[in-house]
């Protein structure tokens, strides 16, 4: 189905099940630890051994030598496979290093071996044995130092350049100059690591030429095209299979070593072989949010009407990596006729950075929140008030695009209201209670809806039973839940009597998780097939579709009625298609809202914080399931603080490696960090995003967080932080 007119009245309007608080399908089976993860997928096939990734000790240079006679004769081994003996393999979709195979080594703890044994504690000691003579070479580990000499992205391209690069709109040198206020600020924000609960895991089997993985993956499309690459083999012959994810955070978008180690693994035992990444092993190994410094300069009148704002961000990777793209959001939020952003990106030997949480607006809106709330002070304009003086309905790097639909305004009155915003002492430090100085802060929130193909297939039954089968993933997310309801809807069933199977790259490719764009399209998607279906059962009842009712577990055309399964009642009925998109989004920006507001309390002598309240109003189009939509905003609103006042991977700048590698080390906020927390969806609809009217709304929760934390410790402290995170270090 082309979507490529605003959608019109249709069967998802009806709101009996989508737009309901619903419990997630999957809850129960994750709660009760009955939903396998894919290292516990014992029984998909027997004979299962065990592989252990070796990491490299060193950043930058070669592998000379390695020594594995001794783990090849350990006991229970039964494979060793090293990066030497191994031609270096082809590089998957966004890998931005190579995950196995020559001599060279491009980060620490890059893989140069998996051992296979019959136990996981064999194949661990016998990797231990492995002896590793390196050539190191000096590598540049240290962001700061690298950032005078970064190349710009994209060159100097003018007006309207895409998402990276740089983009000027007026003249911002000379708009700035003249600005009777102004700001100029350097904000930093620190390396992140995803954190996610399951590691990355993989069971690998082969039978002949064919390649099946049970696996952690948000997007199995892009994995199967990976792997087939990565290994040199034809892409039929690659089964992905993922039904639960026990978090991605973006660090599971791609294939990662977990997965290529355990079919080069299973290969050369001639076994099943099941690979988890240890954790340690996973801040380096794999992907991380790469550090970034961004500075900030805004000019404004002095009634608060911005005049010139410019965001310029360097971030560091390897050398065929992206840079962060912290300067998105700074395009399109705030209107002023005269604008700048740009991105740098210094070649850094760290481990490779890549999409992590709301990759570019979550660090590029922890900057840009902080230096409008500066301006604000600057002015002595509320920040509430400064902000919506400055909204916008066009994209102001294209004021001729319009924003599809825009209600920040709404989610900052409604924020303010809500929150006792009015009862806010503006001066720092003036606020007390007992031993906390108390201090609130807000922010705006800000990320885009992208759309994407995705296809779903729907199969009835006799009995009335709707079967939907699409490689979508549910990461956490609520995806079993949201597509069972849209698939309730349309064919006017209960949810009970609707099946989810998810995925496995056998069913329809869809268009995955990642970027708060699985739900609204992989929903589509189903929608799509829906009405595929709902003809297909017109037809075989012999009515017109047109006509026809689909509800109760009926079909209902003029007099008729007939019980929904007696459409199949001739053999199961199939349908299957996919949505895909004209350019209604290239005509129109489209984009989601948000206002957070928080409260924190600074310990007058320890300047230990704690967050006392927290709220996020949003406005993300239809909210098809106001309880999951609410998980994944306070799940992101929770990861905001971690930004703010937790999150950091230490470098190592003279080795070149994350040293704080676990979960003792990197620390992320836990139940007790967090206070209660309130989320309000503003009630909008967006027919210009798909027939479901929906956006994107998880990464949108975190997105604005960050600064409203920290404007709240300034506003309780006075100590203006504008490095992340701010711990207690920084306001002693
Ligand atoms: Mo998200 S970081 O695009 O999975």
């Amino acid at each position: 189905m082309k979507f490529d007119t605003p959608a019109g009245t249709n069967p998802i309007d009806q709101l009996k099940v989508v737009g309901r608080a619903t419990d997630r399908i999957d809850g129960k089976y994750k709660t009760t630890g009955t939903a396998p993860y894919a290292y516990e997928r014992h029984d998909v096939v027997p004979n299962q051994a065990y592989g252990y990734v070796l990491g490299t000790g060193i950043a930058k240079g070669r592998v000379r030598a390695m020594h594995v006679e001794e783990a090849r004769q350990a006991p229970g081994v039964l494979a060793v496979v090293t990066t030497l003996d191994t031609p270096r393999l082809g590089r998957g979709m966004l890998n931005a290093a190579y995950l196995f195979g020559g001599p060279e080594v491009q980060h620490y703890h890059q893989a140069i071996a998996v051992v296979v044994a019959e136990t996981f504690e064999q194949a661990r000691a016998a990797a231990f044995l492995i002896r590793v003579d390196y050539a190191p070479e000096v590598g540049r580990f240290d962001l700061a130092a690298e950032t005078p000499s970064a190349p710009p992205v994209g060159g100097d391209s003018g007006e309207g350049s895409g998402s990276s690069g740089k983009e000027r709109v007026g003249d911002f040198d000379g708009a700035f100059a003249q600005a009777p206020v102004t700001l100029d600020e350097t904000y930093t924000t620190a390396d992140e690591s995803h954190a996610m609960m399951e590691p990355h895991a993989t069971i690998a089997a082969w039978e002949g030429d064919k390649l099946t993985l049970w696996t952690s993956n948000q997007m199995i499309a892009w994995a199967k095209g990976s792997i087939a690459k990565i290994l040199g083999i034809p892409k039929q012959n690659v089964r992905v299979d993922s039904p639960y994810v026990g978090g991605g955070f973006g660090g599971k978008l791609f294939v990662r070593a977990d997965a290529v180690l355990a079919a080069l693994g299973a290969k050369a035992a001639q076994r099943p072989v099941k690979v988890a990444l240890t954790r340690p092993l996973i801040p380096n190994n794999t992907t991380h949010r790469p550090a970034t410094i961004q500075r900030i300069r805004i000019g404004a009148t002095k009634d608060g009407t911005i005049t010139a704002i410019a965001h310029e961000s360097t971030s560091g990777n390897l050398p065929d990596g992206s840079p962060e793209t912290a300067v998105d959001q700074t395009k399109l939020l705030y209107a002023g006729a005269n604008r700048l952003t740009a991105l740098r990106l210094a070649h850094l030997d760290l481990p490779e950075g890549n999409a992590m949480r709301a990759p570019g607006e979550a660090p590029g809106m922890m900057a840009l929140e902080i230096a409008i709330d500066e301006m604000a002070e600057k002015l002595g304009l509320d920040p509430v008030e400064f902000r919506i003086r400055n909204d916008t309905q066009v994209d102001p790097n294209q004021p001729g695009r319009r924003f599809s639909h825009r209600d920040l305004v709404g989610c900052l009155r409604l924020g303010a209201e809500r929150f006792g915003w009015a009862k806010r002492n503006p001066i720092p430090g003036q606020a007390r209670d007992g031993q906390w100085l108390v201090g609130i802060g807000m922010a705006a929130g800000f990320r885009n809806n992208l759309l994407g193909k995705s296809g779903a297939r729907v199969r009835l039954d006799a009995g009335g039973t709707v079967t939907v089968e699409t490689d979508m993933t549910d990461i956490g997310t609520g995806s079993y839940t949201i597509i069972a309801q849209t698939a309730a809807e349309m064919m006017g069933v209960p949810l009970d009597t609707v099946v989810v199977r998810l995925g496995d790259s056998d069913f329809p490719a869809s268009a995955g998780s990642g970027g708060q764009w699985g739900a609204n399209n992989s929903t589509a998607g189903v929608y799509a097939a829906c009405v595929q279906l709902r003809e297909a059962v017109a037809q075989r009842l012999g009515i017109n579709s047109a006509d026809a009712v689909f509800a109760d577990g009926q079909v209902r055309s003029g007099n008729r009625v007939v019980p929904l399964g007696e459409a199949a009642r001739a053999g199961e009925l199939t349908a299957e298609d996919a949505i895909e998109y004209g350019d209604l989004s290239k005509k129109q920006q489209q984009s989601t809202f948000a206002g957070h507001f928080v409260e924190v309390g600074v310990d007058v002598d320890t300047a230990e914080v704690r967050v006392r309240r927290m709220l996020a109003v949003c406005a993300a189009g239809r909210i098809l399931n106001p309880k999951s939509a609410r998980s994944q905003v306070i799940g992101g609103m929770t990861m905001g603080v971690g930004a703010a006042l937790m999150e950091k991977l230490s470098v190592d700048r003279r080795r070149g490696f994350f040293v704080n590698h676990d979960l003792a080390g990197y620390e992320v906020p836990v139940h007790a960090d967090i206070p209660h927390q309130e989320v309000i969806f503003l009630d909008e609809v967006d027919p210009m995003s798909s027939p479901m009217k929906a956006k994107g709304v998880g990464e949108l929760g975190l997105c604005g967080v960050g600064a409203a934390v920290a404007n709240a410790v300034y506003n309780a402290t006075g100590v203006r932080v504008r490095d992340y995170p701010i711990t207690v270090d920084k306001l002693l």
